[in-house]
């Protein structure tokens, strides 16, 4: 592997000021630098990746053990080595095949609760499941992290098939979030959701007691009726009472980020109604069948991860924008922060032993062509190189706007041949010349109307944003992580790293108290009491 990373490095340097638009020289790039799975069209064109880095590349996926290590994922061995789980997020979206984990099948148990969700959820959708106030008109999903990113994003991407009760989402711990959500609701028509994979997550617990108390106070002993929980931890879900009816389990095997194809998926569920639910889940499991079936070079989630690999660890850009354009995909990069980063945002290898490359980018965005008015002109003009992943569909959901979809896409279009073409300075002189101006004054503007170019980006094209397409783009981008983890030798399921904050918070609390608990460093301390000060205590 070694000697796979050093030949990329070094071809890399020796071709570091080759043009990305002179690739294009050799007439079929567009269609060898693409690739197409369910729909999805993947152009990768626009970067600066050749046949040579092209082979170096899929050696490292190859060599790296990608094929092997897929296998075991999806024969439910125990990938997840640091906390010795399985990873089958995939089984909860091909209801049909036997997935055997430690000699049982786990299957009969998926469908159950797949089930029993789907019939709550008809129950809620269609009146027969009432609150006190009579048939169900909001539901609050109570969650964080990935017990909340995942449903909240494809609950807004799929608002065209919203024809249950409206449904919310409160996450943070902040007594805002539930406030400003409660607020406009009727306590005697709402479900409370608490979605928590352990069901010990403090500001889910937090929430989810306030929002028992609001309830509490309008409809008294019947508060409970109106809860229903999805967690792993049935034993915790039944002593905050929670009637079992209620309650939708699943296994350690689902990590938390890629829990949405499963219970909690429910607050989606019950928005756009378990039917609709079954087409996300089918999109998943057709790329699933994609990722596990396709030779590496044709492989849509692997080609994604190569061209990740070449971008942070091979150039060395540091950051990966993505920028769906898509209003409704506007908590895609969020979802994919948490994706991306916890999963692979990693400093050892599999073995304990320091890792030999960078980890994983910081991954950020927000959709078009909002980010075009605010951030993009540092990726084109700025010093640092921002690899830019685009993503649209060629049809909106509005036939009487179609002339705005079109507009939208020209300019997602423009956006990447922009980049990657750029103006220099002959150019930018030619306009300055022909607005009048000449001499030094010339010179100096026309500099600022360089563009670099040589910016290279990704563009995925797809039909429309339904059900089955986004359950294909979700798990194209799990595939992706997880073969970047792989290449890296990263574990991708586990995230000891959120831990410590978590540990200190609980002793800081005291100390905004007045109780000083000890161990703290004066900075943190000098703060403590400045609040304390604030607060007026
Ligand atoms: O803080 C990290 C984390 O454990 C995430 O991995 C997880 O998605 C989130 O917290 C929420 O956890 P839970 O679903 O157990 O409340």
């Amino acid at each position: 592997m070694n000697r796979i990373w050093d030949e990329l490095v070094a071809y890399r340097r020796a071709h570091e000021d080759q043009p990305i638009l002179a690739l294009f020289d050799k007439g079929d790039r567009v269609e060898r630098f693409g690739t197409k799975a369910g729909g999805l069209w993947l152009d990768w064109s626009k970067t600066a990746i050749d046949d040579k880095a092209l082979e170096l590349l899929l050696q490292l996926a190859d060599k790296g053990g990608v094929a092997e290590r897929r296998e075991a994922m999806f024969a439910g061995a125990h990938i997840n080595e640091t906390e010795d789980r399985a990873v089958l997020h995939t089984a909860l979206r091909n209801l049909n095949d036997a997935v055997v984990v430690d000699g049982v099948d786990v299957m009969p148990g998926v469908r159950a609760v797949h089930a029993a969700m789907s019939d709550f959820a008809r129950k809620v959708r269609d009146g027969r499941f009432k609150g006190q106030g009579g048939a169900i008109t909001d539901v609050v999903n109570i969650g964080i992290g990935g017990s909340d990113l995942g449903p909240k994003m494809a609950t807004l991407a799929l608002a065209p098939w919203h024809d249950g009760p409206r449904v919310h989402f409160v996450s943070n711990v902040d007594g805002a979030d539930i406030a400003d959500t409660l607020a406009p609701l009727d306590p005697a028509t709402t479900l409370v959701i608490v979605a928590s994979k352990t069901f010990t997550t403090i500001e889910t617990m937090t929430n989810a007691e306030t929002a028992r108390r609001w309830m509490e106070r309008a409809i008294g002993a019947a508060a409970p009726g109106q809860f229903a929980a999805v967690s792993t931890a049935l034993d915790k879900t039944s002593a905050f009472g929670i009637d079992a009816d209620r309650v939708f389990g699943f296994a350690d095997w689902v990590g938390g980020r890629y829990s949405v194809w499963g219970p909690i998926g429910l607050s989606l569920m019950i928005a756009i109604g378990p039917d609709r639910f079954d087409e996300f889940l089918a999109g998943g499991a057709a790329m699933d069948a994609h990722f596990r079936a396709t030779p590496l070079d044709q492989n849509l989630p692997v080609m994604l991860a190569l061209v990740g690999i070449w971008h942070h660890q091979i150039c060395g850009y540091a950051t990966r924008a993505v920028l769906p354009y898509d209003n409704r995909l506007s908590r895609l990069p969020a979802y994919l922060q948490q994706l991306e980063m916890e999963s692979n945002g990693k400093s050892v290898a599999m073995d304990g032993t320091p890792l030999e490359r960078v980890s994983g980018p910081v991954v950020w965005g927000e959709p078009g062509t909002n980010g075009q008015h605010a951030f993009y002109q540092l990726i084109h003009q700025g010093t640092a190189v921002i690899p830019a992943e685009f993503m649209v569909a060629a049809r909106g959901h509005e036939p009487d706007l179609a002339h705005q979809h079109m507009l939208l896409v020209a300019n997602c279009l423009a956006q990447s041949e922009a980049l990657m073409r750029g103006r220099d300075l002959e150019q930018a002189r030619a306009l300055m010349a022909a607005k009048g101006l000449t001499g030094a004054e010339l010179d100096r503007q026309a500099r600022h109307r360089v563009f670099p170019g040589n910016r290279p980006s990704t563009t995925l094209l797809f039909d429309q944003l339904t059900p089955r397409m986004l359950g294909q783009i979700i798990a194209l981008y799990e595939h992706r992580v997880f073969v970047e983890g792989v290449i890296l030798g990263i574990n991708s399921f586990d995230q000891w790293g959120v831990e410590l904050g978590k540990e200190l918070a609980l002793k800081v609390e005291p100390l905004l108290k007045g109780q000083d608990t000890g161990g703290h460093d004066p900075s943190t301390v000098h703060l403590a009491e400045m609040v304390w000060e604030m607060r007026g205590a």
